[in-house]
């Protein structure tokens, strides 16, 4: 007879395991990995549209190395600043940093800028699957070529709602010759000096200044490109086989430029923007704002013998600056076959509807989580440009936004009060403002900006739109929110009204991280105060949110926890650090 207690044991033991393997199994799961990344912040010489400057660049990377991760997954980049002679951070733009504001990247708002020489860990997670970039968030650091793609799949085992063969990506930015320092100080000039259009557009990275790639086929002065091979600027070719279908990701980190982009022939289907599915669509072309992100899907349809343009071109801007551009390659042909017809048109700068059109397109995929019926607090926020003891800046209510030298999130968490001007800015405007002349009164104040919000509060804001300083214009901005997507509820033309809320879409409004507000138009938003940190709300127009544009939310600070001391020990909290003892 076989003794039967061992048997018992192995069987127990065995159990044991097997639960133990679940188990591991599942916190895996719910842990995702761990992703180890090093970044090295430094100046280098560069040639992004083939005249040598000076970009930034991680690990002698421009743009940065490119981060993809998991849903779930944590990140873990160690940051160290290569430059000699000032701070940096690194803002992951459109990931929400539940738990971890402190990791959020926003020099004066979420952290002290790192000094140059010191080490800072980023360690957060990446709760949601989406197409993301990275950037800069210190002075005007984007525009200089801080930035990098970042890209969240899927958790293991999950699959799209829709079918590709392939991906790709195209991060879009706009590159000046003119360094950010003078561009800065120009800014902060009297009298004030504008940073003027581009001098180029870059796809990845690269663009061509002083020669285009299609001098051959459009009525141009340029010369044709001619490369040898291996040049910094000569265009990222991308490579498709025939009838198939890509995801093409599409972020724009453009400091200053609308950007309008379209691929030769084909048609882009929508399907994802700012990390939110969407109710795909299929366009031409696409309209795209800084700050903005979206996979639209293409299908290899088009004659195997042929490549096509992409291309990329300004609008909302009177342009002066050449299309960008670069190639679709069918690997059917050598990727040396030039297309045979001229590049797409962009769209005239100034055709607003047609930009209205495509925008109000983007609409929420069903199944996206609904907007609350109704808020808690409305904020009607003007944005105007104003004067401001004679230096030219952008105001939100009458307060232009100048960061302090103590992050918020310290200062608040802290009770730091002589840290930034605590007096609350204003929730509204006033109601007899006329948003289609230059301001009666245009000088308006610099302060603080800090909105406070209590917690799981349902907000709204309204942007209104407005005349510039001088003459008859009104500009384009895309607004930007750190730590949240909000449902973009509507937008309309001239001044909003009560009565407008009638109009908002509370079926099935896109969640987004980046809306944009239209000439002399107006742009609602919602979202819900859920995830305690101090957050900053911005025009992603670099230069702009430098002049001001901008306001900072606080969300029940009080609840954030284990802020690792190194994100604050700077300005008025560097001595309570040294002092005492803050969990
Ligand atoms: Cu991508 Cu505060 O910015
Ligand atoms: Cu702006």
């Amino acid at each position: 007879m076989v003794p039967l207690s061992p048997l018992i044991n192995n069987i127990m033991r065995l159990r044991g395991e097997i639960l133990c393997c679940i188990w591991l199994c599942l916190l895996q799961l719910s842990l995702g990995a761990v992703r180890h990344y090093k970044f090295d912040v430094e100046y280098m010489y560069g040639e992004p549209d083939c005249q040598e400057h000076v970009v930034m660049g991680i690990n002698g990377q421009f743009p940065g190395p490119t981060i993809r991760a998991e849903a779930g997954d944590t990140l873990h980049v160690i940051l160290t600043n290569k430059l000699s002679t000032e701070g940096t951070v690194i803002h992951w733009h459109g990931i929400r940093q539940y738990g971890t504001p402190w990791a959020d990247g926003t020099a004066s708002v979420s952290q002290c800028a790192i000094a140059p020489g010191e080490t800072f860990h980023y360690r957060f997670k990446v709760e949601r699957a989406g197409t993301y970039f990275y950037h800069g968030h210190y002075g005007m650091q984007r525009t200089a070529g801080l930035y990098g793609s970042l890209i969240v799949d899927l958790a293991e085992g999950k699959k799209e709602a829709f079918h590709y063969d392939g991906e790709f990506n195209l991060l879009l930015s706009d590159w000046w010759h003119k360094t950010i320092h003078q561009q800065e100080v120009g800014l902060s000039s009297i009298p004030f000096r504008w940073i003027n259009e581009p001098q180029s557009l870059l796809i990845n990275g690269r663009g061509q200044y002083n020669c285009s790639l299609a001098a051959n086929l459009v009525k141009t002065t340029l010369p044709q490109c001619k490369f040898r091979g291996n040049e910094q600027c000569a265009p990222h070719i991308f490579h498709v086989h025939p009838n198939k279908t890509y995801r093409i990701r599409i972020a724009s980190t453009t400091s200053l430029a609308s950007l309008n982009l379209a691929i030769g022939d084909h048609k882009l289907v929508v399907v994802e923007a700012d990390g939110n599915y969407v109710q795909p669509f299929t366009v031409d072309d696409i309209d795209i704002y800084s700050g903005e992100t979206y996979s639209v899907l293409l299908t290899t349809n088009q004659d195997p013998k042929k490549n096509y343009w992409i291309s990329i071109g300004v609008r909302g801007r009177k342009p002066n600056t050449p299309q960008g551009l670069t190639i679709l390659n069918y690997k059917t042909i050598s990727a040396s076959v030039f297309p045979t017809s001229p590049p797409p048109i962009t769209p005239q700068w100034n055709d607003y509807n047609r930009s209205k059109a495509f925008t109000y397109k983007v609409l929420a995929l069903e199944g996206t989580e609904k907007p609350p019926q109704h808020y808690d607090r409305r904020i009607l926020l003007l944005n105007t440009q104003n004067l401001v003891g004679g230096f030219t800046r952008w105001a939100i209510n009458n307060v232009s936004l100048a960061l302090p030298s103590t992050p918020y999130l310290g200062s608040i968490k802290f009770n730091v009060n002589a840290a930034f001007d605590t007096k609350s800015p204003p929730d509204t405007f006033s109601e007899d403002y006329d948003i289609y002349n230059p301001p009666s009164n245009n000088n308006s104040n610099i302060g603080s900006g800090v909105y406070t919000l209590q917690f799981n509060q349902v907000v709204d804001v309204i942007l209104q739109n407005a005349n510039v300083l001088s003459g008859k214009n009104s500009e384009i901005h895309s607004w930007h929110l750190h730590g949240h997507d909000f449902w973009v509820l509507g937008y309309g033309d001239g001044k909003f009204e009560q009565g407008d809320e009638r109009k908002f879409n509370l079926k099935n409004p896109p969640l987004r991280n980046t809306a944009v507000i239209f000439p002399y138009g107006w742009t609602a938003l919602r979202f819900k105060a859920d995830n305690p940190g101090v957050w900053a709300f911005h025009c992603h127009i670099e230069p702009h949110l430098y002049m001001g544009m901008g306001v900072i939310f606080a969300e029940a600070v009080q609840n954030v926890k284990r802020i690792p001391r190194e994100a604050l020990a700077c300005g008025l909290l560097r001595k309570v650090f040294i002092n005492k003892k803050h969990g």
